[in-house]
């Protein structure tokens, strides 16, 4: 992800759809934030979100790893946004995949992903590449769903 990408994470994140689990849609700011925050993540850890691209180079969505603070702990989580006319290809799935494989190269011994308690797409992305339902929790103030795997 860089900069040039604002446009198309700004229509991805501002999307009614695609964040039906969260509280709202995010602002062109808030998009900025987050392509700022991806920007961060790859100076500060080697990784983050990665934009997700087909093979003409159209935009998907993005998929990856970042640090995120849950119950007091710091948990490497796998984290995916498909374009509601891709959804169901099996895209967040390959993606996901990708970054379970990426972690467990780099010796991570934990991944999570954190879910609304209702998006049972995500927590299918989650199972297919191998995590299981771990726990209940709050995040934010609001309920999610922790599933988890050992690599
Ligand atoms: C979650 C999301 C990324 C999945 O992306 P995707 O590329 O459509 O996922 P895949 O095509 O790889 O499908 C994954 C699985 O979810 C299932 N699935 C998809 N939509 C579903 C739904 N509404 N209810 C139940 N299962 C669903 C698929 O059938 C597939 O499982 P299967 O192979 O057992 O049939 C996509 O729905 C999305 O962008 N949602 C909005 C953003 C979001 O909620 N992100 C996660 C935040 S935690």
């Amino acid at each position: 992800m860089t900069m040039a990408d604002l446009d198309a994470m700004a229509g991805l994140l501002g999307d009614k759809d695609v964040m039906r689990h969260y509280p709202r849609p995010k602002t062109r700011d808030e998009a900025l934030a987050w392509v700022r925050w991806t920007l961060d993540n790859y100076a500060r850890d080697g990784f983050g979100l990665w934009v997700l691209e087909d093979e003409n180079g159209d935009f998907l969505g993005d998929c990856g790893l970042t640090w995120q603070t849950l119950d007091g702990r710091e948990e490497l989580e796998i984290g995916y946004h498909v374009v509601p006319d891709r959804q169901g290809e099996g895209i967040a799935t390959e993606g996901a995949r990708a970054c379970r494989d990426f972690a467990r190269a780099r010796g991570v011994e934990r991944l999570i992903a954190i879910t609304a308690p209702d998006n049972r797409a995500s927590q299918r992305v989650a199972e297919k590449v191998g995590m299981v339902w771990e726990r209940s929790s709050v995040k934010a103030g609001l309920p999610v769903f922790v599933h988890a795997m050992s690599l």
